[in-house]
């Protein structure tokens, strides 16, 4: 079996050891793609591989059609939108994430956003604590429910709203306020962190009805996608209300014109950072070589998200 792992944006080196030695140990051929620049390179080495291992890497149509011996591919990652499923399936290639594996750092990430914002970014001036304000988060999955108890610790009142769960004891065992509607939630964030996938419904689904909802002073945390914004809205919104405030970890499409509009209101990062440590490398990646191995030889699909 060979192996690609396919990173633009690499893994730590421990992470990319930890991936080899499951791939030696199963008698795998590992080929390593970091930094690539070109997708005429991902094509190039998809030829011939079996499976792949991918961070926020595309894989449309395209490259499955490149590959024409590939028969599984893992996100190493939560969010599985850069991956073109239906192409996938109609090749009969197995999509696996690895969900939860990098879950604390993107929250851990969420969180420091938000103290960042409270205080100037960093430059001087009076801020303001994040204690005894409102947290609110949008979808309770693996990364909602770790920023409401990092923000529970923090002495921070939660509250959450999912669509897709309704069994108020989930959140209630957090310490968590059950929210029942999505207007209801915007209404009542001093912080609102996004914790959704981009899919077909919730692409642009955050804009200027919901940002112009918020309390005074709010600040829209985004480490979700920046698909999900409807960035004109949310330009609207910050115009209209010079007390609203954006940050987000990966540049929109309109970030040089936010950053000249909103000044300190406003931040993104240049480059994805959310999953960015070593321990969620190590944990998403060798959880996504060791869904390979386990599916290759025990046919294992618990993980797989085209079925
Ligand atoms: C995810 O969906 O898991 C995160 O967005 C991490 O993406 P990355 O692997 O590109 O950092």
């Amino acid at each position: 079996m060979k192996v690609l792992v396919a990173t633009e944006k690499p893994f730590a080196k421990k992470a990319v050891d930890g991936i080899r030695a499951i791939f030696d140990k199963a008698g795998y051929q590992t080929v390593l793609l970091e930094k690539y620049t070109d997708k005429a390179q991902l094509l190039e080495a998809v030829a011939d591989v079996d499976a792949m291992i991918i961070r926020s890497d595309k894989v449309t149509a395209e490259v499955i059609a490149a590959a024409r011996n590939l028969k599984i591919v893992v996100r190493a990652g939560a969010g599985y939108d850069n991956v073109d499923l239906a192409a996938a399936s109609a090749k009969g290639v197995v999509v696996m994430n690895t969900p939860g594996q990098n879950s604390n750092a993107v929250a851990e990430l969420a969180l420091a956003m938000m103290i960042f914002m409270s205080r100037n970014r960093f430059t001087p001036g009076t801020g303001s604590e994040i204690q005894g304000k409102t947290l609110a988060i949008h979808a309770y999955g693996n990364v909602g429910k770790l920023v409401g108890r990092k923000g529970k610790a923090l002495g921070m009142n939660v509250i959450a709203y999912d669509p897709f769960i309704t069994d108020a004891a989930v959140f209630e065992k957090d310490g968590v306020e059950k929210v029942d509607s999505v207007e209801d939630l915007y209404s009542r964030a001093d912080f609102l962190s996004l914790h959704i996938p981009a899919t077909l419904q919730t692409v642009k689904s955050i804009g200027y009805d919901l940002m112009m909802s918020m309390p005074k002073g709010a600040t829209l945390v985004n480490t979700a996608r920046k698909e999900v914004i409807d960035e004109e809205g949310v330009m609207r919104a910050m115009t209209e209300r010079e007390d609203l405030k954006y940050i987000t970890d990966i540049a929109p499409e309109a970030a040089a014109d936010m950053a000249e509009k909103f000044g300190k209101r406003f931040f993104a990062t240049p480059k994805k950072m959310g999953a960015e440590t070593a321990e969620a490398n190590i944990n998403a990646g060798l959880a996504a070589a060791s869904q390979i191995v386990d599916y290759f030889v025990n046919g294992n699909v618990k993980f797989q998200v085209n079925k």
